[in-house]
């Protein structure tokens, strides 16, 4: 089935092959899964009707809503992740913490209240809730910061 597609996208097979990869070389899971091949309101083919359900079908726990949303950036799951394979960890489209920097500065010089300045690359150590979380954070009022 996925062979059949192959044949046109071998360089959908290549990104199956590497390190972090949806099953599909496994046959746990196929093409179509995503794609409408007859046709999609989406582009690129896609099943569903927004990019965020294409994901979600499979991965209810990241649908939300959550009290507190990673502001409209999980609408897309793409914004973060590449489909059918990556060279990082969980299908990420960078590694951390080049991930996050596209978009943020990360804690430099104290610029957050109540943390040192700090180096690190793993900013999900305590961002964890990435996707969103109903747990306010301890000292921003009104805000959420995907730590619980
Ligand atoms: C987990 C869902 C998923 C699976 C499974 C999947 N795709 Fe995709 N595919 C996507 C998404 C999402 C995009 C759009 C990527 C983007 O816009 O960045 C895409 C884009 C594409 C494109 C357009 C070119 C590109 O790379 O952006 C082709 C061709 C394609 N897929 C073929 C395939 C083939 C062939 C298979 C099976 C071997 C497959 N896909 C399996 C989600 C999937
Ligand atoms: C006979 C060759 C051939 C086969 C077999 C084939 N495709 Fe394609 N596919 C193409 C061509 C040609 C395009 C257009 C390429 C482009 O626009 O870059 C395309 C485009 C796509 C796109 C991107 C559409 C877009 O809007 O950019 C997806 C997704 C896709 N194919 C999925 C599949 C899947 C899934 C299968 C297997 C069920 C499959 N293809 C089998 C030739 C094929
Ligand atoms: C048909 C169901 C299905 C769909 C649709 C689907 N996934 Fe998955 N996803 C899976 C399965 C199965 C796994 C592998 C789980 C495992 O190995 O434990 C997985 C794993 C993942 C992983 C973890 C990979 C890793 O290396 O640990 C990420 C990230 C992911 N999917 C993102 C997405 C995104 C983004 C989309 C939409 C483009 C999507 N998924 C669509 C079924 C799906
Ligand atoms: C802001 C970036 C970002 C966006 C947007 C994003 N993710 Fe993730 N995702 C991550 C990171 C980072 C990880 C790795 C988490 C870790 O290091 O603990 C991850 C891990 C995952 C995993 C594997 C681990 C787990 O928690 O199950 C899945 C599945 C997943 N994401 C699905 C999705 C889906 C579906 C969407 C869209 C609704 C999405 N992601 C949107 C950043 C993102
Ligand atoms: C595509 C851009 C983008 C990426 C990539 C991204 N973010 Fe965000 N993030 C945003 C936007 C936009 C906001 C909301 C802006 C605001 O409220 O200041 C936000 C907000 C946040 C917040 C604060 C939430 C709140 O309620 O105050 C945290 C924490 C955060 N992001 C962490 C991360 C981490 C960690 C990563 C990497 C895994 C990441 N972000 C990747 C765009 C992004
Ligand atoms: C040692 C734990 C820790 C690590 C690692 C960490 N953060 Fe934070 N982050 C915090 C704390 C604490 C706050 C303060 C807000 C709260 O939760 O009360 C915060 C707040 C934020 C905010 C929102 C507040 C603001 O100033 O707008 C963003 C965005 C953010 N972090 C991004 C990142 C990025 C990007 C990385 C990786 C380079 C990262 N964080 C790594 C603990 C951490």
């Amino acid at each position: 089935m996925s062979e059949m597609c192959y044949v046109c996208h071998p360089q959908v097979q290549a990104e199956n092959s590497l390190f972090s990869h949806h099953p599909i070389r496994e046959k746990k899971m196929f093409c179509v899964d995503c794609h409408e091949v007859h046709g999609s309101t989406q582009d690129r083919l896609l099943k569903g009707t927004t990019p965020k359900e294409t994901c979600t079908r499979c991965h209810m726990d990241k649908q939300g809503p959550f009290a507190f949303e990673h502001a409209d950036v999980t609408e897309n799951c793409m914004n973060c992740h590449t489909p059918h394979g990556s060279v990082n960890n969980q299908l990420l489209n960078a590694s951390m913490p080049f991930l996050c920097m596209q978009c943020h500065t990360g804690h430099v010089a104290g610029n957050t209240p109540g943390l040192k300045q700090l180096f690190t690359n793993r900013c999900t150590d305590c961002h964890s809730q990435i996707h969103g979380t109903d747990t306010p954070s301890q000292s921003v009022t009104g805000r959420g910061t995907l730590r619980q």
